[in-house]
């Protein structure tokens, strides 16, 4: 058998001319947990180029997701980023990743913090019923340079408030908190600052981050991963893992060199 699957690309939206996303049929054996992360790709000189890509739709939906930066003279992105509705693409067969609920220990709230597609993870995260089971309060924090990178804030604002089933709990548990680095935007800075400075928890009635409650998730740049990091280990969260669960996870975000 081979390792991936051929799906067909249902939907493409070009974001920014850096960001785009689209959407594929799955197939019906294709099972992951939400949060995790699979290789896609494309064949290219009759070779399959593949790199890894979170998943961004819950695994209860009948489509798959994705949410990819465009690179120019990236191998795959290059070529991704032409993909056109009927278009054929390959899909790993064996999801995978650190950054599942599961290997948190039991805390009141989760801090889900992801700078550019670093966010895609959380899209998935934050349409599973059993995180809002688990967890009192899940504050999504997206970080970017420029505010037309702030993706999917229609899916926050207005699309997960009125859904169907997720409607109640995401009104009573969601906190979403975009930030901006390079331009005026309502609120401005890395995600580090916001909480060295204590935007994070001011500016939605929060208490401080603590490890006997809080919980976090990190996806970004290897820079943005190393220095949250720190912070927590300096608050003393520890970091979980497949293996052994902790007050944290980290992943690296998709970039292709
Ligand atoms: P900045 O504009 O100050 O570099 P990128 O597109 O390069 O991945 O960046 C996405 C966002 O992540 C930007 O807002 C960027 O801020 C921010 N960022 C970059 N490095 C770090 C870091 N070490 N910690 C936190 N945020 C970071």
């Amino acid at each position: 058998m081979k390792p991936f699957n051929e799906e067909t690309v249902t939907e493409v939206h070009h974001w920014t001319d850096r960001l785009f996303s689209f959407t594929t049929t799955r197939d019906p054996a294709f099972r992951f947990s939400n949060g995790h992360f699979v290789m896609i790709g494309l064949p290219v000189d009759g070779k399959p180029l593949l790199r890894a890509y979170s998943v961004a739709s819950p695994n209860w939906a009948e489509q798959l997701h994705f949410f990819s930066i465009k690179v120019p003279n990236g191998p795959l992105t290059s070529r991704l980023q032409h993909l056109k509705v009927g278009d054929k693409i390959l899909v790993g067969r064996k999801p995978t990743g650190t950054l599942l609920i599961d290997y948190l220990n039991p805390g009141k709230r989760l801090y889900l913090f992801g700078t550019g597609t670093g966010l895609a993870p959380w899209l998935s995260i934050i349409q599973d019923p059993d995180t809002y089971e688990r967890f009192e309060k899940v504050v999504v924090v997206h970080g970017c340079r420029q505010v037309n990178e702030l993706a999917y804030q229609d899916l926050f604002l207005k699309d997960l408030p009125n859904h169907e089933f997720l409607g109640e709990l995401v009104k009573d548990k969601l906190v979403y908190c975009p930030t901006v680095t390079r331009e005026p935007f309502e609120r401005q800075g890395r995600i580090t600052d916001l909480i060295e400075d204590g935007r994070l928890w001011n500016d939605f009635g929060l208490p401080p981050l603590d490890p006997g409650a809080d919980r976090v998730m990190i996806c970004g740049s290897p820079a943005m991963l190393r220095d949250l990091k720190h912070m927590l280990e300096e608050r003393k969260f520890s970091e979980g893992s497949t293996t052994s669960p902790g007050d944290f996870v980290i992943e690296r975000a998709f970039a292709e060199q």
